[in-house]
């Protein structure tokens, strides 16, 4: 029980968050029947983490949202960890009818005492013939178990004529690959890492194919969370461009020498590598299945593990970011990710600056300076901070090209700013709890 009393905050406008409970990583995110879901790691009885279960919320434009009950419930001797939805669209699980296919949701059950496969985690599934919101937990569960520890948060997707499913070995800095024809029996095919960031444990992969804009080329894009080791500190995503085929991800550049590299958290090598985003409170982000027209969102937790047991309460703990909209654009013989708050989120919502070389804006008391190529953003002094002494801090990202300005895209709600900058080719996200 923490002996610190809790600060309460409002609750963000644009920004989902619980309306008591405490949440983190999304779950299971997928657009279905013109419906999208979010579930997400929820305990439905505290304001802090535990009793891990799947919050649910559904919504039509990503923005407002309605609350659910909860769809997947943890018991005395599991708790339900971070996975993904799919819809089985063919019945291949056998586990709806070919007029009535299934939601199929694949998780990680973290056993506890009373089980007995305490102290490991393995990958479960659970069903729903009613369109997410009864789910029925299949009774030859786990059907994915390596005995070990750390092992979890799979992502589902389909290739071809087969289920490909990511998942961590999260101590190891690996991402293993396995196939099924049916959701139900994997085969191990291929494991990718360690590699680039690694001085935290590998968290919550996702894997997609994704369009190279004004082209018609696609690469594969790998989302590799980690905490700690993030560029900012503490919690953070990495990511790595290449090619997938069925089996096996291979980058197109691994930066050093060796796959085996593991640079601590202060290594300045970090900046080397890929970065979905440069700001403190961006973690746990995954992409929604079956987004319509070819679009590719993720959504993040806004949230950082060195704070997040003691962030201000915003109705319940926590928020997620605004819903990105992902492509590729070439850069330097490589690629990179652009990221765009959702269309579906009002264009008055965003405020728009260009920032010339040693310009410094103040925002709410955020300070947005560019400087030398680098845009940086500092939150200190804006904003309720002292409830850790970890979270008063100043992110930075070097802006591509090193223009004389760069264009600035902020959307700002009452606990946290986001920063795209260079038409999304930076990022950088915050919370700050506004006064
Ligand atoms: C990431 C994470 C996941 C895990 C979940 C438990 O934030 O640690 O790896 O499945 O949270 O709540």
């Amino acid at each position: 029980m923490s002996e610190q009393k809790d600060i309460q905050h409002s609750r963000p406008r644009w920004h989902y968050s619980p309306r008591s409970t405490w949440m983190n990583d999304p779950n299971g995110l997928i657009h279905y029947a013109g419906t999208w879901h979010l579930f997400y790691q929820s305990n439905p009885s505290g304001s802090t983490w535990g009793n891990m279960s799947w919050g649910h919320a559904t919504s039509t434009d990503l923005l407002h949202w309605t609350e659910h009950p909860v769809a997947l419930w943890h018991t005395d001797t599991e708790q339900i960890f971070s996975g993904s939805c799919v819809f089985d669209a063919t019945n291949s699980s056998d586990l709806g009818t070919a007029d009535w296919p299934p939601l199929v949701a694949l998780y990680t059950a973290h056993y506890l005492p009373g089980s007995e496969r305490l102290g490991t985690q393995a990958q479960c599934l659970a069903y729903s013939l009613d369109g997410g919101s009864h789910w029925t937990t299949y009774p030859g569960n786990p059907v994915l178990d390596r005995g070990s520890a750390n092992f979890r948060d799979p992502k589902v997707f389909r290739h071809g004529d087969q289920w490909v499913m990511v998942a961590v070995e999260a101590e190891h800095q690996h991402v293993l690959i396995h196939t099924s024809t049916n959701l139900i029996d994997w085969t191990y095919r291929s494991t990718f890492g360690p590699a680039h960031a690694a001085g935290g444990a590998w968290e919550c992969p996702d894997l997609f194919e994704l369009a190279v804009a004004g082209s018609d080329e696609t690469r594969w894009v790998l989302l590799v969370n980690l905490n700690p080791g993030g560029v900012a500190g503490g919690s953070g995503c990495q990511y790595f461009v290449g090619d997938f085929d069925g089996t096996t991800f291979t980058p197109d550049r691994v930066v050093g020498t060796s796959l085996d590299r593991r640079p601590g958290p202060d290594d300045p090598t970090l900046r080397s590598y890929d970065w979905l985003d440069f700001g403190r409170d961006c973690y746990a982000v995954v992409s929604f299945a079956d987004a319509p027209d070819g679009r590719r969102i993720v959504l993040g937790w806004m949230n950082n593990w060195d704070y997040a047991y003691d962030v201000p309460l915003t109705g319940g703990r926590s928020i997620m970011t605004i819903p990105r909209e992902l492509e590729l654009v070439p850069l330097k013989g490589g690629y990179r990710l652009r990221q765009r708050p959702i269309r579906e989120l009002p264009g008055d919502a965003l405020a728009h600056y260009e920032l010339r070389a040693g310009d410094r804006v103040s925002i709410g008391g955020v300070a947005l300076e560019y400087r030398n190529g680098v845009l940086s953003l500092d939150r200190r002094g804006a904003g309720v901070e002292d409830f850790h002494e970890a979270f008063g801090s100043r992110q930075w990202a070097e802006i591509p090209g090193n223009p004389d300005t760069v264009q600035v895209d902020v959307l700002v709600d009452t606990c946290s700013i986001e920063v795209f900058a260079a038409e999304g080719m930076v990022t950088i996200s915050d919370l700050v709890f506004f006064r």
